[in-house]
């Protein structure tokens, strides 16, 4: 069933648990994230990168595919456009019936940032759809994020609390210490700060850059009042070693159950330790 951001986190907040946000390529990997959500009743954001926005001149129809899809699954989806890089990207999949849009304006100073996002709050509103920002900054270690730089910029949290009040959006990303794609060294989350964060800021908190942040610390994010959580590295690896495996003559007709196999292991992991596993039920 398609729902939006605002419909899929009400519970997650009352529940005291995570959604997990995964980023899906094409068709058959949102296939396999709706069969292992439905298998084990879980809630799922499935997100989409924004780079086929401007480049698929097919971008309505495709979207009203994923849609279908979406809506079809028997426990609550919505979909969700990860990290719009301008306001017109976000109008785009906002027309086309994405159910949800990040706003990823976090380079730009903070009125920038808010101007942008206002006007991502204004046309959503008028679709019923809802939005995602970011304050501070949530770098990258190799990650194809084009609106990412590579440094961390940690959120402020009385920024964070202002930000969220004048821009009118329903989720916020903070920046606590997790990277995109492969980290550099160890995570080193500030708990003080989400603390700081939690007391200042009332709309659900987002973590970007979930692989490999650990199960304990993702246990002790969700404490601290994180209730959204972006993960993509982790699957995407053994996700492309199945596919390259699948491609040895002897593999080929198993690909599809390898990738399948991959794509469960790690999700329900992250179902597991998110606390949103059998949590889908409609
Ligand atoms: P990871 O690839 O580090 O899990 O980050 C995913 C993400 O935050 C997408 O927005």
């Amino acid at each position: 069933m398609l729902v939006t951001l605002n419909e899929i986190l009400e519970p997650a907040v009352k529940g005291g648990y995570a959604v997990i946000a995964p980023d899906f390529l094409n068709a058959s990997m949102l296939s396999y994230y709706l069969e292992v959500a439905e298998k084990y009743q879980t809630p799922v954001i499935a997100s989409y990168p924004p780079l086929p926005v401007d480049r698929l001149r097919n971008f309505d129809r495709w979207t009203g595919v994923l849609r279908s899809r979406c809506d079809s699954a028997k426990v609550p989806v919505c979909l969700h456009l990860d990290h719009g890089k301008d306001p017109q990207t976000c109008f785009r999949a906002i027309k086309a019936g994405f159910t949800s849009v990040m706003i990823d304006a976090s380079i730009y100073e903070f009125e920038q940032n808010l101007e942008q996002t206002r006007q991502v709050v204004k046309e959503a509103k008028k679709h019923g759809v809802s939005v995602e920002a970011e304050i501070g900054h949530v770098g990258a270690y190799r990650f194809g994020i084009e609106s990412s730089t590579t440094d961390n910029l940690l959120t402020d949290p009385d920024e964070a609390g202002s930000f969220a009040e004048r821009s009118g959006i329903d989720a916020l990303a903070v920046s606590i210490g997790t990277q995109h794609g492969q980290y550099k060294g160890k995570p080193d989350i500030d708990f003080k700060r989400l603390q700081a964060l939690q007391d200042r800021v009332r709309i659900p908190l987002v973590l970007h850059g979930g692989s490999g942040t650990g199960d304990e610390n993702i246990r002790k994010t969700i404490k601290g009042g994180i209730r959204k959580i972006n993960v993509f590295t982790d699957i995407i690896k053994p996700y492309l070693k199945a596919t390259l495996n699948g491609l040895k003559p002897w593999h080929i007709k198993n690909r599809k159950m390898h990738q399948q196999e991959a794509v469960e292991r790690i999700l329900k992991s992250y179902f597991e330790v998110s606390g949103s596993l059998g949590r889908g039920s409609i």
